[in-house]
């Protein structure tokens, strides 16, 4: 990770907090084009009174909006968000995603499909013409958690067992996370179901038909945008 990579996510955040209108209901992403989109949403609330409130995918992403000055509310889904700025770990030509390298993915999830709108937006080096390279993270219900395992090891592909600090990664949920190495998924809507239907499994970073747009950053501050359903 780089300068250059961070510029790429700092355009495209940037040009998504644009679109950000007075009076929003916001869903709020967590990772590090997140972060940048917090602080340029922070900077606009604090320079230009901008109003509007956010409801935050992880623990990490409220602290930082709350110190940005940015009011939060929990999720209820009622009304629905008018907007999630979220980032993604790859997304495919059909705007469909693999999401949950920073953890918080379940959250995010929750967030996403409580919004009429979901802009994704990332360095351009995100883009990929298939998912897979980035390993498939599934979050797990600690309990029996190797036993999940060996059912997620079916797949024939290697699962390991997220850690931080030499122990296991615990979510805002407390539950664990497991990635799944599958290299390429040729079709990612059926290995989604597949996924979520083993006993023990919360839920999957695949984001199928989610992403409304998609904001691809790059290092020179060029921004390009690909919309579902556009030409
Ligand atoms: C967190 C996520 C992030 O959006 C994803 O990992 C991208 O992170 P970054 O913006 O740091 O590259 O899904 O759960």
């Amino acid at each position: 990770m780089g300068g250059n990579e961070d510029a790429g996510k700092r355009a495209a955040a940037k040009r998504a907090v644009a679109e950000v209108q007075d009076g929003m209901l916001l869903g709020l992403g967590t990772g590090t084009t997140a972060t940048f989109v917090i602080d340029e949403l922070g900077r606009r609330v604090r320079e230009e009174g901008l109003k509007v409130t956010g409801v935050p995918s992880s623990v990490r992403t409220a602290e930082q909006a709350r110190a940005a000055g940015i009011p939060l509310i929990e999720l209820t889904g009622v009304p629905p968000l008018d907007l999630t700025i979220d980032g993604a770990d790859e997304v495919d030509p059909h705007g469909d995603l693999i999401k949950g390298g920073g953890g918080a993915l379940l959250r995010e999830k929750l967030v996403a499909v409580a919004s009429r709108e979901v802009l994704i937006v990332c360095d351009d080096r995100k883009r990929r013409p298939f998912l897979g390279a980035f390993p498939l993270p599934v979050v797990v219900v600690p309990f029996g958690w190797s036993s999940t395992r060996h059912r997620l090891e079916r797949f024939g592909r290697p699962v390991s067992l997220r850690t931080k600090d030499g122990v296991p990664f615990v979510t805002d949920d407390g539950l664990y996370i497991l990635d799944v190495a599958f290299g390429r998924i040729d079709d990612p809507a059926t290995l989604e179901r597949e996924i979520r239907g083993i006993v023990g499994v919360v839920e999957v970073g695949l984001f199928i038909g989610l992403a409304h747009r998609v904001l691809y950053g790059f290092p020179d501050g060029r921004v390009e945008e690909w919309a579902r359903g556009g030409g």
